[in-house]
């Protein structure tokens, strides 16, 4: 556990879409397609002639209350997961809130823009970053978790997530990557028996529709209530509020779902090759759409793989990692070929380079 509060410019606000640049080939976003399904684009289109009335987001909170298996008032709608860290950190009050990293960074910028105190609890590489029940300090009052975490990659079992869960404590799960999985194993998002369980979803990386900001929170209708309180009016505009009625259909959790298959087989194909490169490390088993690496001379690595056409995603602004960390998006096979390609030859050179990595001048 480090308590050290980090510096004001901590790196907490940057993201991988910093990371692009015209004529890159981005590895660095998780936004898993370029634009949405040409059926949910007819869906967004159809609210334009709707759009004189405020929203009502009753219709859609139905629909994803149907698809988790939970009442409509275990359902907030949100611009995003983005909107759901904020509301949590502005509505409750916790006293010893603690961030399990490492993660997304923006659950701990909320916290602390809110004036809380954070505690960071590190998860170890040595370990597979594996969670245990003894990681997170008894007397925390919120606990902010990520699984899959993005950017380990790592699925934490729902057993060790629901097990974080205390008397008197929020235990908010932020499974934005779950429908990235086949079958989205390990979720908490039914599971309305958990007490003070809040489980954050995201529709921006699966539909596509991270520009049009939609995502929800599933938890117990009074511990929403107080979230509703801290969300502006019509916080989700009509056509948001139509994607999520139109992705909770059973035919589109299907059609994620052959997605998340075909991911699958892409990100075995992207680690099988990353596994046979010298020098490329992973810790803990890979299970969502990007992968975290480990190589030496990090920020070299990375700042050749720019030069070289590749935008991958820098690891030393996630709290617990360094620059010799770099995620990856898993994309197509070919995309993945000429990536690995790149990446082997680059190492190569690192690894064949007289001076030793101690020596060697490191970029910031
Ligand atoms: C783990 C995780 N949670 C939440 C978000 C934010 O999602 P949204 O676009 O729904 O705000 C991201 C975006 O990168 C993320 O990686």
């Amino acid at each position: 556990v480090n308590d050290a509060a980090p510096p004001a410019d901590d790196g907490l606000g940057h993201h991988g879409d910093a990371e692009l640049a015209p004529g890159l080939i981005d590895l660095a976003v998780n936004v898993r397609r370029r634009e949405p399904p040409g059926w949910l684009r007819a869906e967004l289109a159809r609210t334009l002639t709707e759009l004189a009335a405020y929203p009502d987001p009753r219709p859609a909170a139905g629909a994803v209350a149907a698809r988790h298996g939970r009442r409509a008032d275990e359902v907030l709608l949100t611009a995003g997961a983005a909107e759901a860290f904020v509301l949590i950190a502005r509505a409750l009050r916790p006293a010893r809130a603690v961030v399990v990293h490492p993660q997304f960074t923006e659950p701990e910028a909320a916290l602390r823009a809110a004036g809380h105190p954070v505690r960071r609890v590190l998860l170890s590489p040595a370990d597979g970053f594996r969670l245990t029940a003894a990681a997170v300090p008894e007397e925390a009052d919120l606990v902010f978790i990520g699984n899959p975490t993005n950017p380990t990659s790592v699925l934490h079992p729902s057993a060790a997530v629901a097990g974080l869960a205390r008397p008197g404590r929020v235990l908010v799960v932020d499974e934005a990557f779950m429908d990235a999985l086949p079958g989205e194993p390990e979720s908490l998002a039914g599971a309305s028996a958990v007490a003070g369980l809040l489980v954050i979803r995201s529709l921006t990386k699966t539909w596509g529709l991270a520009g049009l900001r939609i995502g929800y929170v599933l938890g117990a209708a009074a511990l929403l209530a107080e979230l509703r309180r801290a969300q502006p009016l019509w916080a989700v505009s009509t056509p948001a509020l139509a994607a999520a009625r139109a992705c909770s259909s059973p035919r589109a959790v299907a059609e994620a779902d052959a997605l998340a298959r075909s991911s699958q087989e892409d990100r075995a194909h992207l680690t099988g090759l990353l596994r046979a490169i010298p020098g490329v490390r992973m810790a803990g088993e890979q299970r969502a759409p990007f992968v975290l690496i480990h190589v030496r001379d990090g920020a070299e690595v990375r700042n050749e793989l720019r030069r070289q056409g590749f935008a991958v995603r820098r690891g030393d602004t996630f709290p617990g990692l360094g620059p010799d960390w770099l995620r990856v998006a898993v994309r197509d096979p070919a995309t993945s070929d000429a990536f690995a390609y790149s990446l082997r030859g680059i190492l190569t050179e690192v690894q064949t380079c007289l001076r030793p990595s101690s020596t060697r001048s490191r970029p910031t």
